[in-house]
């Protein structure tokens, strides 16, 4: 270290030479929670972490990492800070100097918490003391799987720590777009959330715009507002709302809501008494430590050299089509040391960037795009000099006459707040910034916005950047400081000259963004007038990156004529692009002439935009589509003001078009939860066991256990090829990089050893050994100190391949005849040649259902822990099933099974998805702790996981129906054909199952259907809630609608005169007892009025041209019991202990989320007749549950709770000579008795379902014990110029026998019902042509967010009388629950397809009988099914030329 002179003003840090105004001995400082930390790398402190890495370090392990890229919220926390300047959130009503935002750990990075407080789910409360918040979320039933759930307590704490008192449900709904959960549905979590809701509701459309900066016109932490109790109790389903009976009481004295019969729109009673929920206390939330309370913090000149360089990066890596790296560079280079460094004013950061600009210095600033470049696309900074809005000179807002001036690094919550707060009214000003604030309302997610940058964005310059249209149609001036240049003066650029190529921009190398200037002054000529309109349209609305959008600015005289144009558009080329023929063309055309309108369209779709078929990003007929759409609806809000006559064949009905977005209202609902419960002594609607462990962090999952000593970690290497040759595997650089321990491959098998797995077919391995078949297969793993290091060298480990020819989809499959062995065929009726032609009806067709990811929210993971002694290992494992994870991490090492326990403690989320790939990673992570002795850990990246875990199988069908002209069903032939994948894994069950499945509820005497699994290149494709049976009834309901439409007649009277009728036979011969689905149709027929929603539906339709509703109503039937008879089985184990008379079971079930636990405790507890306390169940392990089937196929509960009740009847039993009384005290001294009489206390208890099992010879047995039964009726509003959708109502009416507890199973239909929807609309899998699967993570693949929920969505279960259950066997005449609702979620795919025909009919295509809508139906699916004049036009030039190939690959 040197010293600074007056003739040197530099000092020297570690090598590194910085101003002198730097401390050579910087510190980091913050509080996490309630302790202060001081970091310096000279103690040894890595500084170079995400804030996610540090906090977990630290043992807070709440906080989570589900996919490291800012796309689920799992990894939430708050940051608190001192700040009272005018541009920030806090300042306008905020009497405290600091405010707190949430944001997304896994993309901060550790230095941005300097002077700050972070609290994590654990600061804020525990299990035994929890915050308010955790406390209505867990207990008002918002957390399965937990977890999601820190992230979601901490998104709602920034928002209620912030503006409590003044808080709209709309901000409410809003402040949770950051989060995902795929097991809730999300009702609950927005049900427990809104409870903190003060103010009334108002389904404005500017709700749509609201983030956290709202909260900036809120106050802090307040007691203002209502009594807290009052709003929890009033807000929680009950329609009657304040005049709740929960709240008021009921004259007569009498239960009054929770007693209520009703179906559909029964009133709430969740089982829990409100009042014993905390009241939310302002004044009681953890303090801001005063010690940092001041804004020196801020002024800091820090800086942070790493005490040795970490990791050889792969510098060479190559970037390929997908965005990710693959392998293949050098990895030798030990990297330079990395340092940080953080100026505290704008002077020592130019000084800083002039000093390393030449050595490649990064400014990075909310990280949230060079921290996925880290992270994704190995970028390695060596010098990252981190500048944020505590550089008061970049972080400003200034607003004047002329323009607003925008600080470069203010964060974009606090641009919204600013913009929002701004008191020019004038026109121009006004639409400028509603412009900004339309695009920045839907700029990703309230965490990401807290810290993301402008000029982050406008550096970055990505092609669908949400503001850099905005500057460029406005004409901002963007201004910089070139360090450099000698004179160090702000220099200017134009946003329209800017952006020259593929994220090239005119800045010079290591230029430094100041501020952004948006004029917002008129033009100067008399009497024109200016307009300025944002668009986005995205996958998703919430946190999600741009298809297209654009923001579209012009001029137009006094006397109609266009003096001026900008119509600027993301999406839709390498970069931010102008229209420049269309701008050109536009000027001095008169507005009011159709023909101006379209020969823009024309200009643009052919001159502008003329993307090709196979354009780079694809959708080229709806990319065209939207920036048309855009441009009309754009000249309909201007024709509209300026009160002129239009009308255009093109663009008919300009005026409605321009209001026809749309706008979501709060959401509500109803849950009908006490009349179906058995009446359990415990307790029917009892929260989930773990919830309140879940919602204050302490739930452990794999990777939260403590680290092990010696612990090391395993990472993957994996094919980058579909399939090729392994020419040469060489991890020779990655064992040089020091901490990497080993590299494990096949060839490590030990002797008796087996790579072969994968029941049934075991045609799978473990680790590739000559060629490889998919890309994401595992070559081998890479051993080493820690994840990081670990992965890097994973990435250092060279292959050579040589290609071989790949095979991707079902069609190109069947084309090459590329089929596993297995054909199963079921053939009911007819004999094979009769005759079609006999028939007055004959359809033929083909249905396509993409996959779908299973996107649960902790990725696989596990933990070996070797033993010193015979062999022994425990593996800890995130699966749903132990015993097969058990067997075959003992068949890779060749040991018996006896040596190796699976312990399983929960998962987070399986949904199918761990019912069999799991084992792919436990296994050669086995054989990695063996054979080094250590143990050995790993928890997958969501890339990786997305690569190696497999999908939901994509189905196509191609069919033949025959049927009457009133609409008889006669004769079925279908051909089903699923996508395997490489291995079979389980496809011949799922396929066997949606075989099974395709008759949904309907009688077709004549059926045939055989099944193909098509063997291709893609991952290994599994188990996924549902198992096929969704993929079977959506085959039959697309040919149901289109039977329909041929006849022109509603589907849902053709569904109700096919329906099956008591005792018939389906077509695999089984009698359907306790049928019950013509009931649910009737009664939900009644309950959610379908008729007159019918006919409401029709008279919107026929008065609304570019908004069309959509109805549906839809039956299920779903088979419950493995198909593979030998796994309808289930053992369990009871201890009793007779020192106090607790209770420890356990059985082979695993606990996912789905409440699978809680039920088996309060079965125990109500068979052995004691309090539900007594009894405990600590994990599922192989050790005392042995030969476990998986916990699938909704059996779970079926097979566990009798097998529980068998050792209870056994344990009551022995018992019963020393038990008169029921109670615990009698229960306590009758086991005391017993164990003094030498009784055994222990019992093991075993069930087999009885009498099913089909034959494939004979088509005969039963394949089902029985069938939950349910009904649908879903409504839909479409923007048909955009393809966007909300679901206005979804009623859902089941069928689940009497219910172990009500609560849990109305989350898991509402949660099966948000997959199922996710299914058949936006989650959409795609492939590139090289084979590289597309979608990898939340950036790419989209599953319902908050904000996709149904906007009213009602739960009702069948009950009474009219409920038939004589023939049901189970335990407590219960029925599984799981899997049966997923497929009524396609109740909103059929309700869009209804509001397509309308549109299709109005746009003339009503000749055309049938139309085809695969699934999903994505936006852009739903905008091209339209097929209106403009997407004829945007048609035009997309044509697909001879040999040409879609950028992307549709597997189905
Ligand atoms: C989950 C997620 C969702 C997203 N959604 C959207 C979306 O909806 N719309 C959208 O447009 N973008 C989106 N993004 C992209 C990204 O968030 C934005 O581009 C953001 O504004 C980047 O700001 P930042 O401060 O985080 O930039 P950083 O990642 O810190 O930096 C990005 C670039 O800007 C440079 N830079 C930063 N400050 C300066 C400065 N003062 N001078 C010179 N260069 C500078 C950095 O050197 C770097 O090259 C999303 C990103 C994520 C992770
Ligand atoms: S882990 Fe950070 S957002 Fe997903
Ligand atoms: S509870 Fe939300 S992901 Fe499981």
């Amino acid at each position: 270290m040197s010293t600074a002179t007056r003739a040197n003003p530099y000092i020297e840090v570690e090598g590194f030479k910085v101003p002198s105004s730097f401390s050579p001995s910087s510190k980091l400082v913050f509080t996490l929670n309630r302790t202060r930390y001081q970091l310096s790398p000279a103690r040894g402190d890595d500084i170079d972490l995400t804030l996610l890495e540090f906090v977990r370090s630290k043992g807070f392990t709440g906080t989570k990492l589900g996919c490291g890229e800012g796309g689920c919220g799992a990894c939430t926390v708050v940051v608190g800070k001192h700040d009272n300047r005018p541009s920030s959130s806090s300042s306008s009503s905020n009497k405290a100097p600091y405010r707190y935002k949430s944001v997304n750990a896994c993309l901060l990075p550790l230095i941005a918490v300097h002077g700050c407080h972070v609290l994590t789910v654990e600061g804020i409360g525990s299990s035994e003391d929890p915050h308010p918040i955790q406390e209505r979320i867990g207990k008002l039933f918002g957390s399965q799987c937990g977890f999601c759930t820190p992230g979601i307590v901490m998104s709602l704490y920034a928002t209620v720590r912030n503006g409590y008192g003044h808080l709209t449900e709309e901000e409410i709904e809003h402040s949770l777009d950051g989060c995902l959960c795929r097991c809730t549905g999300y009702r609950p979590i927005l049900d427990a959330a809104k409870t903190f809701a003060t103010v009334k509701s108002s389904t404005s459309s500017d709700a749509s715009s609201t983030d956290s900066s709202s909260q900036s016109e809120l106050q802090t932490p307040s007691d203002e507002g209502q009594d807290p109790l009052i709003d929890l109790a009033t807000r929680i389903s009950c329609p009657k709302g304040a005049d709740c009976c929960q709240v008021k009481g009921t004259s007569d004295g009498k239960a009054g809501c929770a007693s209520s019969s009703t179906n559909a729109a029964a009133p709430h009673s969740t089982g829990v008494d409100l009042s014993t929920l905390k009241a939310y206390e302002p004044g009681t939330e953890i303090i801001f430590p005063p010690y940092l309370s001041k804004p020196s913090y801020d002024k800091q000149d820090l800086i942070f050299v790493e005490e040795k360089p970490e990791v050889g990066e792969d510098l060479e890596a190559e970037e390929v089509e997908g965005g990710n790296v693959a392998t293949g560079g050098t990895g030798r280079e030990p990297a330079a040391r990395q340092v940080w460094i953080r100026p505290g004013s704008l002077e020592t950061l130019v000084e800083c960037m002039k000093l390393y600009n030449g050595a490649g210095a990064k400014i990075r600033s909310g990280n949230t795009e060079t921290g996925i470049e880290v992270k994704f696309k190995h970028m390695r900074y060596n010098v990252s000099i981190f500048v944020s809005d505590h550089l008061e000179e970049l972080a400003f807002y200034r607003s004047t006459p002329e323009g607003i001036t925008i600080g470069a690094n203010l964060a974009l919550t606090d641009v919204a707040t600013n913009l929002k707060k701004d008191s020019n009214k004038d026109e121009y000003p006004v639409q400028v910034r509603k412009a900004i604030l339309e695009n920045l309302g839907y700029f990703a997610s309230n965490q990401i916005r807290n810290v993301a940058t402008l000029a982050g964005n406008i550096a970055t310059a990505s092609p669908i950047s949400d503001l850099n249209p905005v500057w460029v149609a406005l004409g901002a001036e963007l201004y910089f400081i070139d360090p450099s240049s000698d004179s160090r003066q702000e220099q200017s650029v134009n946003m329209r000259n800017f952006f020259l190529g593929y994220r090239k921009t005119a800045l010079p190398q290591g230029a430094i963004l100041t501020r952004l200037f948006v004029p917002t002054v008129q033009e100067p000529a008399e009497k024109e007038r200016s307009f300025v309109q944002a668009f986005k349209q995205a996958k998703r609305k919430d946190d999600d990156i741009a298809i297209v959008n654009g923001c579209l600015r012009m001029t137009v005289a006094a006397d109609g004529v266009i003096t001026d144009a900008h119509l600027a558009y993301g999406g839709m080329g390498p970069t931010t692009m102008q229209s420049k023929q269309t701008e050109a063309f536009l000027v001095g055309q008169r507005l009011s002439d159709p023909g101006t309108l379209n020969m823009a369209l024309e200009l643009l779709s052919t001159s502008d935009f003329p993307l090709s078929f196979g354009v780079p990003g694809g959708m080229p007929v709806f990319r065209k589509s939207l920036a048309l759409g855009f441009l009309a609806r754009f000249w309909g809000r201007i024709t509209k003001q300026l009160s002129l006559e239009f009308s255009s064949e093109t663009v008919p009905s300009l005026e409605e078009l321009a209001e026809a977005h749309l706008e979501r209202g709060v959401t509500k609902g109803s849950q009908d939860f006490e009349d179906v419960a058995v009446k359990q002594p415990s307790g029917s609607s009892v929260p989930h066991l773990s919830a309140m462990k879940q919602v204050t962090g302490e739930a452990i999952y794999i990777d939260d256990m403590p680290p092990v000593a010696d612990e090391l970690y395993g990472a993957l290497v994996q094919s980058t090829r579909a399939h090729a040759k392994l020419i040469k595997v060489d991890p020779s650089e990655a064992l040089k990089m020091e901490g990497v321990v080993d590299y494990i491959s096949a060839k490590d098998i030990p002797e008796g050893g087996s790579n072969i797995w994968c029941p049934p077919a075991m045609d799978d391995v473990f680790f590739a050994e000559g060629e490889v078949h998919t890309v994401g297969q595992v070559i081998g793993v890479i051993v080493a100190e820690n994840k990081r290091l670990a992965q890097a060298a994973a990435r250092a480990v060279k292959i050579e391949y040589e290609d071989l020819p790949h095979i991707l989809s079902i069609d190109e499959a069947i084309e090459a005849q590329s089929f596993f062995k297995a054909r199963p065929v079921i053939h009911h009726g007819v004999s094979p040649d009769h005759g079609w032609d006999e028939y007055e009806h004959v359809l033929e067709g083909e249905t396509r259902m993409g996959g779908q990811e299973h996107f649960y929210l902790e990725t696989n993971a596990c933990l070996i822990v070797p033993g010193k002694e015979d062999n022994e290992i425990e593996v800890f494992s995130s699966t749903q099933n132990p015993s097969e994870t058990q067997v075959f991490c003992a068949s890779i090492l060749g040991i018996p099974n006896n040596r190796v326990i699976t312990r399983v403690k929960r998962l987070g989320g399986g949904f199918g998805g761990k019912e069999s790939r799991t084992i792919s990673l436990a296994a050669p992570m086995t054989l990695a702790a063996y054979k080094l002795k250590r143990p050995v850990r790993c928890m997958l990246d969501r890339d990786e996981d997305m690569l190696l875990s497999g999908q939901r199988h994509p189905f196509q069908s191609r069919w033949k129906i025959a049927f009457s002209s009133s609409g008889k069903l006669l004769r079925l032939d279908a051909k089903v054909y699923n996508n395997g994948g490489w291995s079979q894994d389980l496809s011949q069950a799922v396929l066997e199952r949606a075989m099974f499945h395709i008759d949904n509820c309907y009688n077709i005497p004549d059926l045939r259907v055989a099944g193909f699994i098509c063997k291709t290149n893609t991952m290994s494709n599994t188990a996924f809630r549902g198992f096929g049976g969704p993929q079977g009834m959506f085959i039959c309901e697309d040919f149901m609608v289109k039977v329909a439409d041929k006849l022109g007649m509603q589907v849902e009277t053709l569904r109700e005169m096919n329906m099956y009728k008591e005792g018939e036979e389906t077509h695999f011969n089984q009698k359907l007892i306790d049928w019950n689905v013509p009931t649910l149709w009737q009664q939900i027929k009644t309950s959610a009025e379908y008729e007159k929603r019918r006919a409401e539906v029709d008279a919107f339709n026929a008065s609304h041209r570019w908004k069309k509703r959509g109805l549906s109503m839809i039956p299920t039937k779903f088979g419950i019991s493995f198909t593979a008879i030998f796994l309808n089985q289930a053992s369990a184990l009871i201890h009793v202990y007779h020192h106090d008379g607790s209770v420890l079971f356990s059985h082979g079930g695993t606990e996912m989320g789905q409440g699978l636990h809680t039920k088996m405790a309060q079965l125990v507890a109500t068979e052995l007749n004691i309090p539900l306390g007594m009894v405990h169940l600590m994990e599922t392990s192989t050790l005392t549950a042995a030969n476990t089937s998986p916990t699938a196929a909704s059996a779970s509960s079926d097979l566990n709770g009798m097998a529980l009740k068998h050792a209870c009847d056994q344990l009551n039993q022995r018992l019963a000579p020393f038990r008169k009384e029921g109670g615990k005290e009698a229960w306590a001294k009758a086991v005391h008795d017993a164990y003094f009489n030498r009784v055994s206390l222990s019992a093991v208890g075993h069930y087999k379902t009885p009498d099913i099992g089909y034959s494939w010879e004979t088509g005969r047995g039963d394949p089902f014990f029985y069938f939950t039964q349910g009904t649908a009726v879903s409504e839909v509003e479409v923007d048909t110029l955009t393809g966007d959708h909300r679901i206005v109502r979804a009623d859902i009416h089941m069928d689940i026998g009497r219910s172990i507890n009500p609560s849990i199973d109305v989350g898991q239909i509402e949660g099966a019902f948000t997959q199922g929807y996710g299914l058949t609309t936006m989650e959409e899998t795609l492939f590139l042509n090289n084979g590289q699967l597309a979608t990898r993570g939340p950036g790419n693949y989209k599953i319902p967010a908050f904000l996709d929920t149904p906007e009213d969505m009602r739960i009702s279960f069948l009950k009474g009388p009219e409920r038939k259950m004589e023939g049901l066997r189970t335990i407590q005449t219960s029925k599984g629950v799981g899997e049966p609702p997923l497929f009524l979620g396609s109740s909103v795919f059929f309700a869009l397809r209804d509001a397509i025909k309308s549109a299709r009919r109005q746009n003339r295509l009503e000749e055309e009988e049938v139309f085809v809508l695969d699934s999903p139906a994505t936006a852009e699916r739903i905008r091209t099914a339209c097929e209106d004049p403009i997407v004829r036009l945007a048609s035009k030039g997309t044509e697909r030329k001879p040999g040409e190939k879609g950028f992307f690959v549709s597997i189905f």
